[in-house]
């Protein structure tokens, strides 16, 4: 358990992310001891009776900010001076795989997930050390861009996948393109048959093949990569 990424997760809906980390490969890599999660409760650190985490924005407008107090609280119970402090926002930094790679080398990954309008600025300003977004769209909470983020790193974990470099090839991997169609049994369905080169055995080919397809595809639908596509540091 050493070596074992902690993933605090900060929400007041634990239940929203409790499946997604128990099923599949999240649970698997937690079981493995890859990882460990655990929920913080924010609710937990306040000191009202009705235990409320959110208040209404100082000079007024729409919705419910979440307080400081309980945040404070909750991000101070378990952070420590490596942790990084990750608050999911649509004003966030947009998350890609770089992104993905580089938590995976962390130690403690701290998700502070917002709810209802927002966050107190005073914890952002004090606390946090990373904001993330998803994308370009707005979510109801954090929760949800909170397991998108847990997954992409997760899975790059070492010995997640089974460490058979299935992390390597895939879409955004070493080479910054996306992925080369791939076929499985049986050779010709419905009268569509995998490509000849495939069938071949012949590795330098299906190599060949798969390079010039990964770059016609990622070409064609997403041009943007070709600029920063990470071809040149391909070894074969
Ligand atoms: N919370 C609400 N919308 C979000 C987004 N797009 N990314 C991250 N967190 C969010």
């Amino acid at each position: 358990m050493l070596d074992s990424l902690e993933v605090d997760v900060i929400t007041i809906f634990p239940g929203m992310l409790r499946g997604f980390l128990e099923e599949s490969m999240m649970g698997r890599a937690a079981a493995n001891g890859l990882v460990r999660f655990r929920f913080i409760d924010p609710r937990d650190f306040t000191k009202d009776v009705h235990r409320s985490t959110d208040d209404r924005p100082y000079g007024g407008g729409p919705g419910m900010l979440m307080k400081p107090e309980p945040l404070f609280g909750a991000i101070e119970s378990v952070k420590r001076p490596e942790s990084r402090v990750i608050m999911l926002t649509p004003q966030g930094e947009r998350f890609d795989q770089r992104r993905a790679e580089g938590l995976s080398r962390e130690r403690h990954l701290i998700f502070l997930c917002g709810h209802y309008e927002g966050v107190d600025e005073r914890v952002r300003e004090s606390l946090v050390t990373d904001e993330i977004s998803i994308g370009d769209y707005v979510l109801t909470n954090g929760a949800v861009a909170s397991a998108v983020v847990i997954d992409a790193v997760v899975r790059l974990l070492p010995g997640a996948l089974g460490g058979d470099g299935a992390t390597e090839e895939e879409s955004f991997g070493r080479s910054g393109l996306l992925e080369y169609p791939q076929y499985t049994r049986p050779a010709e369905f419905r009268g569509m048959q995998v490509p000849q080169v495939l069938l071949s055995g012949h590795h330098a080919e299906v190599a060949r093949w798969r390079q010039e397809q990964a770059v016609k595809r990622t070409r064609l639908r997403r041009p943007d990569l070709m600029a920063d596509s990470r071809e040149d540091t391909r070894d074969e």
